[in-house]
């Protein structure tokens, strides 16, 4: 069941002692404010947001909180696989409909307590479009008032692509993920700078390394 998600499966795992610390910090990043919505995201594909993002849902799920997962990877996400799940209805169609009424019929309960999912969705022709429309807002509204706690999994910050950079604005805080020895620091520096340039609370940066030839999942993090 749920291959990936090690924090369910591997709770000794070095990972997911790393990802239990990455919450413990999130929890402290904001002392008067609470933290509701996080996005996580990246400088290009492959760095592990999706696995980030679906263990740290689990990590806060395990403590008690009430985690809501969002894919809003709209193009490339794969939460519904993680999930052995399907993406025959997400995010993307939700955003085409009435998001107050109909929100419900688009989250999944999960076999892990406290912890349900919003897939992503078919890919529509205009992603960017549908997260920066006052719906997408609308409903970033909802679900933060209905769970405690509302992980975002999205696209890579850098490829052209604005998705993730819309995104940042709507939530309270951004978690960057890396690899280490392998995101050159100059494109994490880019990263940062776009982040920054649309006045993104930027949380911290998850140093993320899967090593193939050990199969052991090994992870580090940065305030
Ligand atoms: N710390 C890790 N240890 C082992 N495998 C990992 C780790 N982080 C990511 N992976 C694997 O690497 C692949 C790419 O990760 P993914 O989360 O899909 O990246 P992204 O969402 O940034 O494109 C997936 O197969 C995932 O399971
Ligand atoms: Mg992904």
């Amino acid at each position: 069941m749920y291959k990936e998600l090690v924090l369910n499966n591997d709770p000794k795992a070095i990972i997911s002692e790393t990802i239990r610390t990455l919450r413990t910090n999130l929890q402290f990043a904001s002392v008067d404010k609470k933290l509701r919505t996080i996005l996580i995201t990246s400088s290009v594909p492959g760095e592990g947001k999706s696995f980030i993002a679906a263990n740290l849902a689990v990590a806060f799920a395990q403590g008690g909180t009430r985690v809501l997962l969002v894919d809003c990877d709209i193009r490339k996400g794969r939460q519904h696989y993680i999930f052995d799940s399907h993406n025959q209805k997400g995010l993307s169609n939700l955003l085409l409909e009435n998001v107050w009424e109909k929100y419900p019929e688009y989250i999944q309960e999960t076999k892990i307590k406290n912890l349900s999912v919003m897939f992503r969705g078919v890919t529509p022709p205009n992603p960017s479009e549908l997260l920066a429309s006052e719906k997408n807002k609308e409903l970033i509204e909802i679900l933060k008032n209905h769970y405690d706690l509302v992980i975002f999994d999205s696209a890579p910050v850098n490829g052209g692509l604005t998705d993730s950079l819309i995104m940042s604005t709507l939530v309270d805080g951004v978690v960057i993920v890396s690899v280490a020895k392998e995101t050159p620091k100059s494109l994490l520096n880019t990263t940062k700078k776009s982040l920054q340039n649309v006045n993104a609370n930027i949380l911290g940066t998850v140093l993320n390394r899967a090593s193939e030839s050990s199969k052991k999942y090994y992870g580090h993090y940065y305030g």
